[in-house]
């Protein structure tokens, strides 16, 4: 069955929204793979897709599938083949919803330019992070919606354009969401809720880990120029990534930050650093962080993030209050023992237990229907701030303020409209703490 509403509707939503008003029908019988039944309608939203990688193909299968009316009609990267195993997988999974004419798939560093040149409403962007910012801002300057992967930059300038962005999109009433996805997960919710809701009294430490063993290296071809084997391998270049404490350990981060009532830290100090993954070919991210963020009133939290091969692995938060504790394992259980013990494993069952990815996207169309749709991007913002002023103390040596960190002027990466083939950025050195400087 498919869920159509009205033309004026339509217009309505277009409106109240501030997305570009668009044509509506494209020439889908040239698709030769695309028989399907899906007839585009004045109501139909066109998803972008941006960084076909294996986030973005799921983002953009959730997106297609969140709405009967909502379907995927461009697609832009920089690898061929990332752009075709991603469409042929989305194609497999949702025939009638992928209408992405071979004209439409765009590839090259410009791509995410003809992407918002074309009549998408909503973008989803999920290249490595260090396009993030200058992606998001003209996104937002070409009047679409978006929907942006963690973390959303690699350096603090970054940041604050991210969050200049956020306020322009607001202004506009356009959709901006981060996949900080634990924020969508049931489970999370119904623990958060009653923690902020007193549960464990005044929450005065948290303590998160993200350990996990060593992460993909994909084989690159001895033809490929530096930056094609670096960009292939992004993880391991701190001016791609930011590194793996923003790159992967800033969801338990945003989690300490939702337990602490999203207030920010004033003070961090830390350490890391790169002992099991030395080679050559991993760049010059460290392999571990440990991290002690300080709030205002003397709370504190403590983060322990780690990427190394055979060593223990964790991944969970745990809240203590003046009333109690709670213990959240990410995947598994998620527990209060307070005023009340309560889990809510014993409370509800697996069916109960939803896919926050898909969830996050039924939101975002949701509210986009809806002409409130909704903008995380400060919080998402400050979230992965946590995580660079992490790796800011821990690469430095030094004790920084959340000042310090936001306002500090140091670029990672070149400018977006430098990135070609033959780019050869020369990156940083492995930092050194008590060396290498805050900037
Ligand atoms: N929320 C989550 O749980 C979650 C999970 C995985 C990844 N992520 C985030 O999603 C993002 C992508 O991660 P991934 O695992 O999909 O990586 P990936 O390497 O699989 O995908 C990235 C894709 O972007 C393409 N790309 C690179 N530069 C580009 C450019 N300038 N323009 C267009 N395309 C470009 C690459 O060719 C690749 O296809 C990262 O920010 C990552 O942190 C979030």
């Amino acid at each position: 069955m498919k869920k159509t509403t009205t033309d004026t509707s339509r217009r309505k939503f277009l409106r109240t929204t501030g997305a570009t008003v668009v044509g509506s029908s494209l020439a889908f019988n040239v698709l030769g793979k695309n028989n399907s039944d899906f007839h585009f309608n004045s109501d139909t939203i066109k998803v972008g897709l941006i960084g076909c990688g294996g986030r973005g193909t799921g983002a953009a299968n959730q997106a297609i599938n969140s709405d009967p009316n909502v379907v995927l009609t461009a697609m832009a990267d920089v690898f061929e083949e990332s752009m075709e195993t991603a469409y042929n997988a989305l194609l497999d999974e949702n025939p009638d919803k992928v209408k992405v004419a071979p004209d439409h798939k765009f590839m090259g560093f410009d791509s995410y330019k003809k992407v918002l040149e074309s009549d998408v409403d909503v973008v989803i962007l999920a290249t490595p992070p260090c396009f993030r910012p200058a992606h998001l801002e003209a996104a937002i300057d070409a009047g679409k919606h978006v929907f942006f992967e963690k973390p959303v930059a690699v350096d603090a300038p970054g940041i604050r354009r991210v969050i200049a962005t956020a306020k322009k999109a607001k202004e506009k009433n356009l959709g901006f969401m981060s996949g900080f996805c634990w924020r969508y997960d049931y489970p999370k919710r119904a623990t958060y809720d009653r923690l902020l809701d007193g549960a464990i009294g005044d929450i005065h430490t948290v303590y998160t880990t993200y350990n996990t063993g060593a992460l993909w290296w994909k084989e690159t071809k001895p033809s490929w120029g530096k930056f094609k084997k670096e960009l292939r391998n992004w993880l391991y270049y701190n001016w791609l990534s930011g590194d793996h404490i923003m790159e992967q350990a800033v969801h338990s981060l945003d989690l300490m930050s939702w337990a602490m009532g999203d207030v920010l830290p004033v003070k961090a100090v830390g350490t890391g650093g790169r002992q099991s993954r030395t080679e050559e070919r991993f760049g010059n991210v460290y392999d571990h962080f440990s991290i002690i963020y300080e709030y205002a009133n003397g709370e504190k939290g403590f983060h322990i993030a780690r990427q190394q091969k055979d060593c223990s692995r964790a991944y969970h938060i745990e809240a203590m209050g003046n009333k109690g504790r709670a213990n959240m394992e990410v995947f598994s259980k998620h527990e209060i023992m307070g005023k009340k013990n309560w889990q809510w494993e014993k409370e509800f069952s697996k069916k109960d237990k939803n896919n926050m990815y898909q969830t996050e996207h039924d939101e975002l169309f949701a509210s986009i229907r809806k002409g409130n749709p909704i903008n995380d991007g400060v919080r998402a913002a400050n979230s992965t701030m946590l995580a660079l002023w992490g790796r800011m103390v821990a690469y430095t040596g030094e004790s920084l303020t959340w000042d310090q960190a936001l306002n500090s002027e140091e670029i990672l990466g070149p400018k977006i409209d430098e990135y070609n083939w033959d780019l050869d950025w020369k990156m940083a050195d492995v930092a050194q703490p008590g060396i290498t400087k805050f900037k």
